[in-house]
């Protein structure tokens, strides 16, 4: 007897030795480029489906027919969600096919049977997957449409999603109390501060002309050593070969050196 405590003792201080040593000489490798191997994926993917099982089942799920629910998801989703996560005729992003785990194409796999726990992931995202706590900014309502709607989508086309979608009112997801329509204004402080993408009502008629109307997330940006000049537009082609233009981004490049202050004092910074 105690001889095997001796043994499991020591077994335990190896293990731990050799977890440190693991640790501490990088052997781990967190690049997103190199994929787990079979057993790791396993092991997580495992921790992952029973924590969102245990979390999401005593979930309500409310109608999710109904058709303005619906639609003011189809707006949240397309402004928010397509980088990611596709739609239809939207094949792949550079986000969706940079990203480790790869993002569902949810334009095919909807809900995936579980409208609950697809509620719970919106709600409070994945750890560590890149898949936002969407709950921090938008409140239930808004994230039951974007279920609603998911239920839907897997059985439109690109007509219908882009129609869908055009006629929502774009990104809407203020105080999401009772009711759906545009809540332009009623974000918080803190949402305010740090969104890139737009509020207004005018998203709809943007995504009504757009071929592919992408997440504002990824909407005006360069590649590589091309530091647009301030008046020019950016033109790149994106892999589903549509091309697309958009206007410069105002990097900090591209600012002029010298400016006036309200007094008429002139200043100029060195870059
Ligand atoms: C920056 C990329 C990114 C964005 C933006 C994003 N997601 Fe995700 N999402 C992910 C990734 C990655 C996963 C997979 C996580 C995993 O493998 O555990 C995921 C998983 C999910 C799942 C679970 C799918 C399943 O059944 O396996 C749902 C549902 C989902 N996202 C909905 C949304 C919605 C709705 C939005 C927009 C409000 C959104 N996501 C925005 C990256 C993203």
């Amino acid at each position: 007897m105690k001889r095997t405590i001796k043994t499991l003792t020591a077994a335990s201080v190896v293990a731990a030795i050799v977890g440190a040593g693991v640790v501490y000489f990088g052997v781990f490798n967190v690049g997103a480029d190199d994929p787990h191997s079979q057993a790791v994926h396993s092991l997580l993917s495992t921790a992952r489906d029973r924590s969102i099982e245990v979390r999401s089942r005593d979930i309500e799920v409310p109608d999710l027919t109904d058709e303005a629910l619906i639609r003011a998801g189809a707006g949240n989703y397309n402004a928010m969600c397509i980088g990611c996560h596709l739609a239809p005729e939207l094949a792949q992003t550079e986000l969706s096919k940079s990203l480790y785990p790869a993002p569902p194409n949810l334009s095919k796999l909807g809900v995936d049977g579980n409208p609950a726990a697809a509620f719970w992931i919106i709600k409070h995202g994945i750890k560590s997957t890149g898949m936002p706590a969407w709950g921090k900014s938008m409140s239930d309502p808004y994230i039951w449409g974007m279920v609603a709607f998911l239920q839907q989508l897997p059985g439109m086309d690109a007509q219908e999603y882009r129609a869908l979608a055009a006629s929502s009112g774009g990104h809407q997801h203020g105080g999401g109390e009772s009711m759906m329509h545009n809540h332009e204004g009623q974000h918080d402080g803190q949402e305010e501060a740090t969104s890139s993408h737009h509020h207004d009502a005018g998203g709809a008629e943007e995504l009504a002309e757009a071929d592919v109307h992408h997440g504002d997330t990824i909407g005006a940006h360069a590649h590589g050593d091309v530091t647009p000049s301030r008046d020019d537009g950016v033109e790149h082609a994106h892999p589903d070969g549509v091309g697309a233009s958009h206007d410069a981004p105002a990097t900090s490049a591209a600012q002029p050196k010298t400016h006036t202050h309200a007094d008429g004092k002139e200043h100029t910074h060195a870059q």
